[in-house]
């Protein structure tokens, strides 16, 4: 994922990141990766860990994109657990996220390095997290009521130099689900931590956040950026009315929900790589 977000920052694009719990939202992202011709990070995150083990997501990407052209990186998304995130690593994910962004910053700090110390000398990236997305609705990856912590710009630079991380989330006022009211994105904040850091940062929360300020959050620095709810609704809702009309079997289901998953990530990818 490393190189993938260098590219993407000497070019000014973002990589888009993209939650799966399933073979076919698996195949969905990398063939929309292949469709784009653009480089795809398929993230999977420990709460899906009842869907699928580690083991299967990486069997079922090498397996897919054996018969695709597609530069795909297999990333860990949000780990609050340091035994996850290195049998993760063991399971052959090529990225982590360690989340320890609800700890004490110097226990988030340390538990970030020594992730570091492992996933780089076995040739994994590491991102990491300092503040923190309030959460929306229908949120998968914070707990309901989960406040809005803005990164602190003057805390970043020191974070990212002592941890290692590769990529730094950072919270700029995005929230994780579907917002519930007016987005309030402080560019403001991002322009800070743009000031303070070179490293690659990570937008959390891209559902439902406006192009305008897609647009202006790459404009300001953001190379990579996650988007899992409204991937979910957005094939949710199109099986719901194919459904209303006739009932198929389940190998035709499982086929609408990757043609409706690639459909879905392709839009974004343009959107992040225009
Ligand atoms: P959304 O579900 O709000 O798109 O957030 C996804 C995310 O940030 C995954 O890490």
């Amino acid at each position: 994922m490393t190189a993938m977000l260098a590219r993407a920052q000497r070019d000014r694009y973002a990589v888009g990141n993209f939650n799966v719990y399933s073979y076919e939202t698996i195949r969905g992202v990398l063939q929309a990766g292949a469709a784009t011709g653009r480089p795809v990070i398929v993230a999977f995150g420990e709460r899906y860990l009842e869907n699928m083990s580690f083991g299967t997501v990486v069997a079922i990407c090498q397996t897919v994109a054996a018969n695709l052209d597609v530069e795909y990186a297999i990333h860990l998304d949000h780990c609050k657990s340091l035994d996850n995130v290195y049998r993760a690593i063991k399971a052959g994910f090529t990225s982590v996220m360690y989340d320890g962004s609800a700890l004490p910053l110097e226990e988030n700090l340390a538990n970030t390095a020594a992730v570091v110390t492992v996933a780089h000398a076995l040739g994994v990236s590491v991102e990491a997290e300092l503040g923190s997305l309030a959460s929306g609705a229908n949120s998968q990856e914070s707990e309901d009521n989960e406040q809005q912590v803005y990164t602190d710009p003057a805390q970043a630079s020191g974070f990212v130099a002592r941890s290692g991380c590769d990529a730094l989330a950072v919270s700029i006022g995005t929230v994780h689900g579907s917002y519930q009211g007016e987005p309030n994105i402080r560019l403001d904040i991002l322009a800070g931590l743009r000031e303070k850091l070179d490293t690659p940062m990570v937008l959390h929360g891209g559902s439902g956040t406006p192009d305008d300020v897609i647009a202006a959050c790459i404009a300001g620095g953001i190379t990579k950026i996650n988007v899992n709810t409204e991937i979910s609704l957005d094939a949710a809702t199109r099986l719901k009315e194919s459904l209303a009309e006739s009932t198929p079997h389940l190998s035709v289901i499982s086929g609408r929900i990757v043609d409706y998953v690639t459909a879905s990530v392709t839009g974004y990818i343009q959107q992040f790589s225009r």
